[in-house]
């Protein structure tokens, strides 16, 4: 049925309306032909973790967000963790691959997946490739709708990773520290 209504766009839209798309649909990396769209900050609204030991690590941050600058040394990617009353910066040097980039002291390689919502980004980090650890949902703002919640819980879902944690809205994110 679906090989018939993908033809069809009315079909698809009709499909896509009534249940989230497929797994296949879900879990397919972006080909990202405009890494430009990509840069700057996102904010982290939930995250999705491959086991309970991480999804602890996960829980003590209130507020999260990554900003990626192409700079005079090449790409980077800067986070910022806020917990309680204490911000944590961090940042690494990151190289594009294709559709995807790698961290260049790490062997985590990053993929953007399919979202229904314009204002965000979908990321999943895997292991050199092999597994997937987390797939978190980003997003311009600080909130999405309920169906880009639950299409990113379908996502999650077809990779069998937990029920997404999703982040407080409310408190307040720590100012960007950008040093290039
Ligand atoms: C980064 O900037 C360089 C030089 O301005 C440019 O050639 C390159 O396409 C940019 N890369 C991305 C991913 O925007
Ligand atoms: C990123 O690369 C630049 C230039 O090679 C280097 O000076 C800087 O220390 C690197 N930053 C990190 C966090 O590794
Ligand atoms: C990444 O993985 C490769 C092969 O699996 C290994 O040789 C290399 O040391 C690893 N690099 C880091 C930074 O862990």
């Amino acid at each position: 049925m679906w090989a018939l209504c993908a033809t069809a766009l009315l079909c698809l839209l009709t499909v896509s309306q009534s249940a989230p798309p497929p797994c296949e649909e879900l879990v397919r990396p972006l080909d990202l032909d405009n890494f430009q769209h990509f840069l700057g900050r996102w904010v982290l609204v939930a995250g999705s973790l491959s086991n309970p030991e991480n999804e602890e690590k996960f829980r003590q941050r209130e507020t999260a967000s990554i900003t990626i600058v192409n700079g005079t040394t090449g790409l980077s990617l800067h986070r910022n963790f806020g917990f309680g009353n204490t911000c944590h910066y961090s940042s690494s040097n990151i190289t594009m691959d294709g559709g995807s980039f790698n961290f260049n002291d790490y062997n985590v390689t990053v993929s953007f997946l399919h979202s229904s919502c314009a204002d965000c980004a979908v990321m999943r980090f895997d292991n050199n490739a092999r597994d997937v650890q987390r797939l978190y949902l980003f997003s311009r703002g600080r909130e999405v709708k309920q169906e880009e919640a639950d299409e990113f819980s379908a996502q999650a879902k077809c990779f069998n990773m937990l029920s997404p944690i999703m982040l407080d809205p409310t408190k307040e994110l720590c100012p960007e520290k950008i040093t290039d």
